[in-house]
């Protein structure tokens, strides 16, 4: 029998492996219908790709055309605009006329497909050598939308790790991909997990989205569903997971979708037939473990000031960060360096505060911190 649970990050698109969210898929694909833009936030691994995956699905069903579009790890405005027509490329690939119409409204661009281990892939190139960066940004755009104005079915975009357009230094960017979003017809859906630089975008307002899109925070899975799917799976799989030890895996992970899938891996590996506390226990060592690698390369991409500050947080989550019992405590020198290191993490999402204390975000990252 396989191990019913995936090791591996990816995103998730079968409904089988994908656990409730149905309200926040109702809700989701309401605001598709009416058009409504929506900023979709949480959490690094929480779902969110794999939730807008789910609603774009149903929505297909709908008769919507729905466009996919990440945004990870951008270098220029070329490559936003690149990016964005490999979305329309790929979505619209297998449907003929819109395949069409497409090539006819986006000269930009041209397409690129190449055969690989999935079957093709497609890039986008860029047609031209005369406009670059933002006019390029703009050019595509604008196409864009002219394909979405001669289109009569409803259109969602998505538009997914949409605040890595901040990390690029044109200070047009923003305005430009503003100006256009609002006038196409279409719903967007702008997704994220650095939720400060995101939500910044729409709730500050001198920037070009400031409210231009309802707020929608994904939480953790709600407990009593995590556990029943827990325990289904292990079931499925020829193995028993009792109540108590299903409870015991979501609870350990705070109802974490990532860590109670991957807790719930290795205790599928560890346990005979029935999984015991002692699987449970023994395979949160097997996760830590197994993280390892992912959370050396954060810290490594920290200052030695801000490492101090998230180990002392990791250690003894704090109102007061600058008393100066704290301070001496975790050894932490200098005020203004630890504010400057508060501002940092903060910013990258590595600590927040949650009714008035400071925390590490990541609770399986910040117990790794404590080892
Ligand atoms: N509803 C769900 N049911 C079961 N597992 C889930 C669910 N949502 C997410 N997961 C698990 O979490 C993992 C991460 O999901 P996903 O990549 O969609 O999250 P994300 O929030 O987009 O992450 P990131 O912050 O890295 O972009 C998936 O591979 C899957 O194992
Ligand atoms: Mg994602």
């Amino acid at each position: 029998m396989r191990n019913p649970f995936p090791f591996s990050l990816r995103v998730i698109t079968d409904p089988i492996g994908f656990c409730n969210r149905t309200p926040e898929i109702q809700k989701l694909i309401s605001y598709a219908k009416s058009n409504t833009n929506a900023v979709i936030y949480s959490q690094r691994r929480f779902g969110k790709t794999s939730l807008v995956k789910q609603v774009q699905q149903r929505l297909e069903k709908a008769d919507f055309v729905t466009i996919y579009i990440d945004l990870f790890g951008l270098s220029s405005a070329d490559t936003i605009a690149s990016r964005i027509t490999r979305g329309v490329y790929k979505a619209l690939y297998e449907q003929k006329a819109l395949w069409q119409k497409a090539l006819a409204t986006i000269k930009s661009h041209r397409p690129v497909v190449r055969p690989d281990e999935t079957g093709f892939s497609i890039t986008a190139e860029a047609a031209g050598s005369k406009v670059f960066g933002a006019d390029l940004l703009d050019q595509t755009l604008h196409e864009l939308g002219e394909f979405l104005a001669q289109e009569k079915r409803k259109t969602n975009i998505v538009l997914d790790e949409f605040q890595e357009i901040t990390e690029i230094k044109d200070p047009d960017v923003e305005g430009i991909m503003r100006s256009h979003i609002q006038q196409h017809q279409a719903s967007y859906f702008f997704v994220g997990s650095r939720r400060r630089v995101l939500l910044e975008m729409f709730s500050q307002k001198r920037r070009p989205f400031f409210q231009s899109a309802v707020n929608f925070e994904l939480n953790p899975l709600p407990h009593d569903e995590f556990v029943t799917f827990i325990a289904k799976r292990f079931e499925d799989a020829k193995k028993r997971c009792p109540p108590e030890a299903a409870d015991a895996i979501a609870a350990t992970v705070g109802d974490h979708p990532y860590y109670g899938q991957k807790l719930a891996f290795f205790c599928y590996e560890r346990a005979d037939k029935k999984v015991t506390q002692t699987d449970v226990q023994q395979a949160y060592a097997d996760l830590l473990q197994a993280e390892r690698p992912v959370f050396e390369a954060i810290v490594l991409g920290l200052a030695p000031r801000q490492i101090a500050l998230l180990k002392a947080i990791a250690r003894e989550p704090t109102k007061s960060i600058l008393s100066m019992d704290y301070i001496r405590k975790h050894a932490l020198k200098s005020i203004g360096g630890i504010q400057a290191a508060t501002k940092r993490l903060n910013q990258l999402d590595l600590i927040e505060k949650e009714k008035d204390v400071w925390i590490v975000v990541d609770r399986v990252f910040a117990r790794w911190l404590t080892q």
